[in-house]
C-alpha cells in the first residue's frame, strides 16, 4: 500500500473565506472584508470613503489615501463578511469532517480576531476562547488541527499604523500574536503554517500585468521581513513546546518551458526560481540562495537588512514544506496570444491538458514532478495542503432530497491522489493531503461562491442569498470511502 499508515488525510480553509462573523467577538477588520465580489471577468475591488464622504472604489492592494476610511458601499456586496458563517457552524461542519473520516483539519486563525487592530499589548479573551473550543471539539472527534498562523489577513489596524509588510515594525506585532497562539493552545495544536502562499507577493506582480522596479523593491523588502518573522516565530514555536511541527507554505505550480529552445528552459527555471525556489530555500535552509542576487538585480532591489536578521533565518528553519498545488504553468520567452492563469500565474496554453471552468491547467502528473523534485531538492517531509476543482455544481432533488452530483471533482481529486501515491513509491516522504474548500468557501481570487470546491455543499449564492444550509455532495462519500481504505479505494 503506497500511503503510509498515519498519513493525514483532511481538508482546508482559511478564516477569512470561512468564518465571517467579521465584526462579531471583537473581531478587528482586515482587507478582505472591504473587498467586493468579482467573477472570473471582473475584478474584486476594495471600498472606502474620501474625508468628503465621497465613495471610492480601487484596485484590491490599493493603499488607503490620507484622511480616508475603509467602508462598505450600499452598492457592493462584501463575500468575505459572512462568508459561509463558520464562525456559528464550525460544529456542524467538524462533524461533517469527522464522519468523513478526517484525521486532520487545515484552518487558519484569525489575526484580527485575536489582536483586533494587531497593535494591542494583550489578545482579544472571547477570540482566544472561540478558538480554543474548535481545537478541543476537533480532538474529541480524533481530527488533528493544522493552523495557519497568516492566511492573507493581515489586520488593517496595522496597515493604518505601519503601512504594511514594508515596514519591520510588522515583525514584532506578528511575532507576538503567534506567541500567543502558541502559548493558548500548547497541547492542542502541534501542526503549524507561519504564512500562507508567501511568495504570492512576487507572483502577484506578474498576474496583475507586470510591476516596475519600484513593485519589486516592495515585494522583496516585504518578503525580506516577512521571512524574519517566520523564522522568529518557528524559533519562538519551538522554544514554548518541542513537539511543535512548524511548517512554510509555498503556492507551487509546476512550471514548464514552451519549447525546447533553451532561452525558454533558463526561462522556465528563472520563473521557478523566483516563484517557487526563492521562498522555500529561505524557509528551508535558512539562508538566501546564490540566485537571489540575479533576481534583486535584475530590478534594482536593495533589502533592507537589519545585523541578526540573517542569524535569525538561519535559526529558524521549518521542519517541514507544505504547498498549494492547482495547476501547471507555461513559460516562454517566444510570443503567445493564448494566455492562460490559474492561482495567480499566468503563462501560455498547455496544448496536453485541459483547463477548468476558470481556465486553471488540470495537471495531475504535474503534481507528481512537483512532489520528487521538491522532495529532491528539501528532503523534509511534504504535505500538500492545497488541492481541488474550483467548480459549478448543481443541486438536485431527488426523493425529497437535495443531492450535487460531482463526477467532475471526484474525477479531479481522484487523479491526484494517484500522483501522490506514485510519487510516494518513489520514495517522496508525503505525510498529509488536505484538499481546499472541503466545505464550500468564498473564492480568494474572484470571490465568488459559485465556485466551488468542497465535499459539502453550502446554500449560498454570489449575492449573499442562501440559507447556508450544508447539503454532502457524491465527492463526500467518494472521499469517505479513499480515507476509510487509506488511499486504496478510488473507484
Ligand atoms: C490559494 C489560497 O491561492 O488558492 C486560497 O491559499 C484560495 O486562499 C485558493 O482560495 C483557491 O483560489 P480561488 O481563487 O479559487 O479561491
Amino acid at each position: 500500500m503506497a500511503f503510509p499508515e498515519g498519513f493525514l488525510w483532511g481538508g482546508a480553509v482559511s478564516a477569512g473565506q470561512y468564518e465571517g462573523g467579521w465584526n462579531e467577538g471583537g473581531r478587528g477588520p482586515c482587507r478582505m472584508d472591504y473587498t467586493t465580489g468579482g467573477t472570473r471577468t471582473s475584478p474584486r475591488y476594495v471600498t472606502y470613503e474620501l474625508a468628503d464622504g465621497t465613495p471610492v472604489k480601487a484596485g484590491r492592494e490599493a493603499a488607503l489615501p490620507a484622511g480616508a476610511r475603509w467602508a462598505s458601499l450600499g452598492d457592493c456586496y462584501y463575500p468575505n463578511q459572512v462568508a459561509v458563517d463558520g464562525y456559528h457552524r464550525w460544529r456542524e461542519d467538524v462533524d461533517l469532517f469527522a464522519e468523513m473520516g478526517f484525521k486532520v483539519f487545515r484552518m487558519s486563525i484569525g489575526w484580527s480576531r485575536l489582536y483586533p487592530t494587531g497593535l494591542e499589548a494583550e489578545p482579544n479573551r472571547a477570540g482566544i476562547e472561540f478558538y480554543r473550543e474548535m481545537f478541543e471539539y476537533m480532538r474529541e472527534k480524533g481530527i488533528e488541527p493544522l493552523v495557519t498562523l497568516m492566511h492573507f489577513d493581515t489586520p488593517l489596524g496595522l496597515e493604518a499604523a505601519c503601512g504594511g509588510w514594508e515596514n519591520r515594525a510588522l515583525i514584532d506585532h506578528f511575532v507576538r500574536f503567534c506567541t500567543t497562539c502558541f502559548m493558548e493552545y500548547k497541547g492542542l495544536v502541534h501542526y503549524w503554517l507561519t504564512i500562507n502562499e508567501i511568495n504570492n507577493l512576487l507572483s502577484l506582480i506578474d498576474f496583475f500585468g507586470g510591476g516596475d522596479d519600484a513593485a519589486y523593491q516592495r515585494a522583496y523588502q516585504q518578503l525580506h521581513h516577512q521571512f524574519v518573522a517566520s523564522a522568529k516565530a518557528v524559533q519562538v514555536g519551538h522554544a514554548i513546546d518541542q513537539d511543535n511541527q512548524i511548517g512554510c507554505m509555498i503556492a507551487s505550480a509546476a512550471t514548464y518551458p514552451h519549447t525546447c529552445d533553451p532561452a525558454d528552459i533558463l526561462a522556465a527555471e528563472h520563473k521557478r526560481q523566483e516563484n517557487a525556489y526563492y521562498c522555500g530555500d529561505v524557509q528551508v535552509f535558512g539562508a538566501y540562495p546564490t540566485y537571489a542576487k540575479r533576481l534583486w538585480d535584475a530590478h534594482n532591489a536593495h533589502i533592507a537588512m537589519e545585523p541578526g536578521d540573517l542569524d535569525d533565518l538561519a535559526a529558524g528553519t521549518v521542519d517541514f514544506y507544505t504547498f498549494s498545488y492547482y495547476n501547471s504553468n507555461v513559460v516562454t520567452t517566444h510570443e503567445v496570444t493564448d494566455t492562460v492563469g490559474g492561482n495567480f500565474q499566468v503563462g501560455a496554453r498547455n496544448e496536453y491538458l485541459t483547463y477548468s471552468d476558470w481556465g486553471w491547467a488540470m495537471d495531475p502528473m504535474g503534481l507528481q514532478w512537483q512532489l520528487e523534485v521538491l522532495y529532491d531538492r528539501y528532503q523534509v517531509p511534504l504535505m500538500v495542503v492545497e488541492n481541488g476543482l474550483g467548480a459549478f455544481d448543481e443541486v438536485v432533488e431527488e426523493d425529497g432530497e437535495k443531492r450535487i452530483h460531482d463526477p467532475y471533482r471526484i474525477d479531479y481529486l481522484r487523479q491526484h491522489v494517484r500522483a501522490m501515491e506514485t510519487a510516494i513509491a518513489n520514495g517522496v516522504d508525503l505525510r498529509g493531503y488536505t484538499p481546499w474548500g472541503c466545505v464550500d468557501l468564498v473564492s480568494m481570487g474572484t470571490g465568488e461562491m459559485r465556485k466551488r470546491y468542497g465535499f459539502v455543499y453550502v446554500d449560498m449564492d454570489d449575492e449573499g442569498k442562501g440559507t447556508l444550509d450544508r447539503y454532502r455532495k457524491d465527492s463526500f462519500w467518494w472521499y469517505q470511502r479513499c480515507i476509510a481504505s487509506n488511499g486504496a479505494e478510488l473507484d
